[in-house]
């Protein structure tokens, strides 16, 4: 494909950003304890500017100490934090990009577990995601003093070397419950017509132009849609962005959703762009509306943009899941100026440069998992699953050094721990040796990526792939490594990265030969009736759920645990359990599982005993190391050095094998 578009120069009130790519503010949750720049925060953005995107903005910031949503959140609130706030345009410039600092308040997001205080929102109403808190309703005053302290923050910004500002108005931010008519049920002068809940933030940006002036730049994030019920709709945000172009911002960049949007037909409205008006509220996905995870397919806002594009006529930016291809058909359709890519940029910061140099089909692709967003709501710093320098880029353990000595390393196996171990160990220079029985490279790759709703995950696997043949390693597939093989080759190291197979549990009737796989029956080789039962409810077998009811198949999932896949990200598995419910998949809960034949599965629950009947059994209780060549190797290979990783330790996931396979290399 041929990329112009997305390479072209673009300007955004003062400022010309290099190319229409556009890093969106990401929540690393790793600034200092006490709300400062820390030197990881500082490496991490810095890192994203060499990589060649065209604009920085940078996560959520605070205007205010009651705005706070998670700990580790960078603040402005004070001039106590301007040295540190400081460090960070000076990072991004270095890179040739320009840096926007994003200033949000959390309002009823804002916990008192966080902030010590109870919310402060726009009329009382709070958000399901904190039940147990007590929002308090704001007083004129209070109103007053807020907008002040966004233009106080806008003017450290400016002077700290930011070259512009985005209030954050999207997503459920204060700006946003001012303005939906779902979260500002005020009577007053902040409330009721469109032109009263747009006071707040209109507000905001007149009060920062005067402050600033011209010298700062202003974006303002806006929800096109909240989907919930009697929410802010695509009409009101047009609206909306033209009263904020003229009030003075430079560009909108639209996103959509907030904490609390949720359609009992998430489908419906993501995919056919169905509104959520009128639909029932069963369903909750919150973040996952705006963070869409692979179930989701890619670009689903776009409409957005370009309806806000049709109001205004200042720059307008889309985002959410859009790829660097689908960005070129974009701008090439006229419906965005710019293009913010979020998560990829989190996965391989380069893409931007390997787009500039023709080498797009290098671009490590992100998977869509939000892992990265787990880490991070769950307090513990930015991670990406398939890149193990994110969020760690300041920290030394994560560089990769020419290798002192350079040895003879026999890597078994080519899962993702395998290939990653590949890469890593042929770019220190050793001398690397890829073992695969099988006739592809991918291990367990090649069944995650089947059904269609893994589209990501293929796109990852055919880039390291092709990744891996080009990386200098000698490549052996269709065999079965062996200590003999390895004591013939001469290898001073082996990495071990043999991976998982199927677990077949001691349950009376798993090893019956009409059980089904569920790897088999992803790959076609086995087939089942229109009814199935899945025994297990964990990722693969919820995975093996969809792929069947997506054929139309009636499917219902046994497992002794309460819920869904237990080990997924919760803003991967409500969009799971969604898909689930609407394709109508049962899901039977504390099921103990007690005998399973070809076509029932026998269970205690409760204190009863229940069967369920069917025309196919699959059995995905969870996979199991495959670890005998592992031990062989450590009984008949002494003095050779091997080292386990990837699931060979322990079955888990991408993220586990590529961080091992990457850090084993990174030592040997
Ligand atoms: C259906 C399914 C869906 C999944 N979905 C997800 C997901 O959405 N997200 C996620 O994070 N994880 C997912 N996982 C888990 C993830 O795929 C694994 O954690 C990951 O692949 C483990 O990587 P690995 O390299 O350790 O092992 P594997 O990927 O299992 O690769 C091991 C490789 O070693 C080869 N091998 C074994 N012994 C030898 C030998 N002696 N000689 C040569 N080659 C050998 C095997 O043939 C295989 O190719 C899923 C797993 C499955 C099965
Ligand atoms: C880890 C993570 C943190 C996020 N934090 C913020 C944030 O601080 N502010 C914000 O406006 N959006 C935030 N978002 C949303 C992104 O800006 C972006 O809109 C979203 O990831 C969709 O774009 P993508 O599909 O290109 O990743 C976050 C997303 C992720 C993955
Ligand atoms: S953790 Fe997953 S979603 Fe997040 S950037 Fe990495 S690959 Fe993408």
């Amino acid at each position: 494909m041929k990329y112009e578009k997305i390479l072209e120069p673009g300007r955004i009130g003062s400022m010309e950003l290099r190319n229409r790519m556009i890093m969106p503010g990401m929540g690393t949750n790793l600034a200092a304890a006490d709300g400062t720049v820390s030197d990881v925060i500082v490496n991490y953005y810095a890192r994203r500017a060499n990589g060649g995107v065209g604009m920085i903005i940078t996560e959520v910031c605070c205007p205010d100490p009651l705005g706070r949503v998670i700990p580790g959140e960078i603040e402005a609130t004070y001039d106590y934090f301007m040295p540190g706030l400081s460090r960070i345009p000076h990072a991004i410039h270095s890179g040739g990009a320009k840096a926007c600092l994003q200033l949000a308040h959390g309002g009823c997001f804002a916990s008192e577990h966080v902030t010590g205080e109870p919310p402060l929102t726009p009329s009382g109403v709070g958000t399901m995601l904190l039940p147990d808190e007590n929002p308090r309703t704001m007083t004129v005053e209070q109103i007053h003093e807020l907008v002040d302290k966004y233009a106080q923050a806008a003017r450290r910004a400016r002077d700290c070397g930011f070259d512009a500002v985005e209030i954050h108005g999207a997503h459920g931010y204060m700006p946003l419950q001012f303005l939906s008519p779902y979260t500002n049920r005020r009577e007053d002068a902040y409330g009721g017509s469109l032109e009263n809940r747009a006071r707040f933030p209109l507000e905001i940006i007149k009060k920062i132009r005067e402050y600033v002036g011209t010298d700062l730049n202003i974006i303002y994030r806006l929800s096109g849609e909240e989907y919930v019920p009697d929410g802010l709709t695509i009409e009101d945000a047009c609206q909306f962005a033209k009263m904020a172009q003229e009030a003075g911002v430079d560009a909108i960049n639209v996103s959509a959703g907030t904490w609390d949007s949720r359609m009992e037909k998430y489908f419906s409205v993501m995919l056919e762009g169905k509104s959520a008006e009128g639909m029932g509220l069963s369903h909750g996905v919150g973040i996952s509306t705006w963070v869409p995870p692979n179930y989701t397919p890619r670009g689903t806002m776009i409409h957005l943009a370009a309806a806000v594009k049709k109001a205004v006529s200042i720059p307008v930016i889309a985002v959410c899941g859009i790829s660097p291809e689908m960005g070129e058909e974009i701008l090439e359709g006229n419906n965005a100026d710019f293009i913010a890519i979020g998560r990829q940029t989190i996965a391989d910061p380069d893409y931007p440069n390997k787009i500039k140099e023709g080498k797009a089909n290098e671009i490590r692709r992100c998977l869509r998992c939000n892992e990265c967003l787990g880490d991070v709501m769950r307090n513990c710093g930015i991670s990406c699953a398939i890149n193990p320098e994110a969020g760690k880029e300041y920290e030394g353990y994560t560089t990769v050094k020419p290798a002192q000595t350079i040895k003879n390393i026999a890597i078994i196996g080519a899962g993702p721990a395998g290939m990653q171990a590949a890469l890593t160990a042929t770019e220190r220079g050793h001398k690397v040796t890829l073992f695969e029985k099988n006739s592809e490279l991918g291990g367990a790759l090649y069944y995650v990526s089947i059904p269609d709703f893994k589209e990501d995950y293929k796109d990852y696997t055919k880039q390291m792939i092709e990744a891996v043949k080009r990386c200098g390693a000698v490549i052996k597939t269709g065999t079965e490594a062996t200590p003999e093989i390895i004591r013939q080759g001469g290898f001073d190291t082996v990495i071990v990265a043999s991976g998982a197979a199927t677990y077949i549990p001691a349950i009376p009737g798993a090893q019956d030969a009409k059980i089904l796989d569920p790897l088999k029956v992803l790959d076609s080789k086995e087939s089942t009736g229109d009814t199935v039962i899945v025994c297990g409810a964990g990722l693969v077998g919820c995975e093996v759920a969809m792929f069947l009811a997506e054929q139309g198949k009636e499917v219902t999932m046994v497992d002794m645990l309460s819920s869904a896949a237990p080990d997924m990200t919760v803003f991967s598995k409500w969009v799971l359990e969604g898909k689930l419910a609407e394709l109508g998949v049962k899901v039977k809960g504390n099921h103990k599982i007690t005998e399973m034949t070809g076509e029932s599965v026998s269970c205690d629950f409760e204190g009863n005993h229940a069967v369920f009947k069917a025309d196919s059994v699959v059995c995905a209780l969870g996979l199991k190391s495959c670890r005998s060549i592992l031990e062989e190797l450590r009984a008949g290979c002494k003095g050779v050095e091997i080292i386990p990783v990837g699931d060979v330790n322990k079955p888990r996931k991408i993220m586990q094998a590529t961080h091992e396979g990457f850090h084993a290399a990174r030592r040997v």
